[in-house]
């Protein structure tokens, strides 16, 4: 094997919107690196929704996928047979160098899967994160992939000692910093103003500073009694900082579904359709706080040094708590109060950006590649 021809492909794989603001620095990465290396990019189609992927493409300027697998929405087993099922004819046609997975949603353990049978490598990017919590389905995905992979790329350092306690090989992980953090650097003088995107929304004073609230991990959303406490501390802090609330499909449904829409009539907590990455850069960048449950947006405020509240019991990236500005909170209505108001008086955690945290993660992380590549010669 190794570089002989000088086109030799990497197959990178996308499925859901966090994947996409990781793919796009090493896109670009592998175009400017001279390496002899060639990215082709699969897309699964795990989020299909206008709002959910195009605008993603066109705002982090990723190529058209070469390939798009077009599988939608379906329970885990479904959704991850599907994906499987139609990813290996593609596999044999394009019969790549290594396949590359990123993250952790269910696209990513497929497609490893799928390779690793078939002989082909899989590195993977943002390995080693945990957060010890096996009812998280993210958590399996990362435990699997992980233990697939030839090249393993972590964001921190504590990522290292989990992947060597789950006995993977030292020489087969690379630290090589946040290429979420990236993409982040890249785009931040693009980001759409929050005073653009939160103009004209009814019932939205700005003046007064605002708080930004995500909220989609079925731990939160899929119980009705977690989600009604959510949303009703929710409300009560929006009568101080008012809330904007961009809101996952998931959640939008399972509000209705609770009949929960009544706990937010009379707050000045305002829904929106979900955000493009632009927008949600601008809104997180200027936000007095912000509340989530999301991964990547943990890290998003640690780079931005906006302080983050974070409604999980646990965190599979504990830098953010250690060297950033996030805290974990849970979904207790008197803990959440407690901590918003300390960053009310105090401003938060000051905190700093962790170590590779620097912009140029995607280019250390082709290097590897391509060390790899040709030490197989
Ligand atoms: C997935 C990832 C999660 C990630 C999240 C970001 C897994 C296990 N989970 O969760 O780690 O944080 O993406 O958004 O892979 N839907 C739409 N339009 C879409 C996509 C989904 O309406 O474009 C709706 C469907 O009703 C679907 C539901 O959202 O059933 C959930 O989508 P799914 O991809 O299964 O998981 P997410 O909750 O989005």
């Amino acid at each position: 094997m190794g570089i002989r021809s000088g086109r030799e492909r990497v197959l990178c794989v996308v499925g859901a919107r966090p994947n996409f603001m990781k793919i796009a620095p090493i896109i670009r990465a592998f175009a400017q690196c001279n390496s002899g290396l060639t990215a082709r990019l699969l897309h699964t189609g795990q989020h299909y929704d206008e709002a959910m992927k195009s605008a993603f493409f066109e705002q982090l300027n990723i190529p058209t996928p070469d390939i798009d697998l077009g599988v939608g929405s379906g329970s885990h087993a479904q959704q991850t047979a599907e994906i499987m099922k139609r990813f290996e004819p593609e596999l044999d046609r394009e019969r790549p160098l290594a396949v590359l997975v990123v993250g952790d949603v269910n696209s990513t353990v497929a497609c490893a899967l799928v390779a690793v049978k078939k002989h082909i490598p899989v590195l993977h990017v943002e390995a080693g994160l945990r957060s010890g919590d096996r009812g998280m389905p993210e958590e399996i995905n990362r435990i699997l992939t992980d233990q697939l992979s030839e090249l393993l790329f972590i964001t921190e350092k504590d990522a290292r000692e989990n992947l060597l306690r789950e006995g993977i090989a030292a020489d087969k992980i690379h630290f090589v910093g946040n290429v979420m953090i990236d993409t982040l650097f890249h785009s931040l003088a693009q980001a759409v103003p929050a005073s653009r995107t939160l103009a004209g929304l009814a019932g939205f004073d700005q003046q007064a500073g605002y708080g930004l609230v995500t909220l989609h991990r079925p731990s939160n959303v899929d119980d009705p009694e977690v989600l009604a406490r959510l949303l009703g501390v929710l409300s009560t802090i929006s009568r101080q900082t008012p809330l904007v609330f961009p809101m996952h499909p998931r959640t939008e449904l399972r509000i209705a579904s609770a009949g929960l829409e009544k706990l937010l009539d009379e707050s000045s907590v305002v829904t929106v359709p979900p955000q493009g990455y632009l927008e949600m850069l601008g809104l997180m960048k200027d936000a007095r706080v912000v509340f989530t449950d999301s991964g990547g947006i943990q890290e998003e405020t640690t780079a931005l040094g906006i302080p983050c509240i974070t409604l999980r019991e646990n965190t599979e990236r504990p830098i953010t708590l250690s060297e950033g500005t996030n805290s974990i909170v849970g979904t207790d209505a008197g803990m959440i109060m407690s901590c918003y108001n300390n960053v009310l008086s105090t401003g938060g955690k000051s905190g700093r950006v962790p170590e590779l945290w620097d912009g140029k993660s995607a280019y250390r992380i082709v290097d590897a590649i391509n060390q790899w590549a040709l030490e197989r010669v």
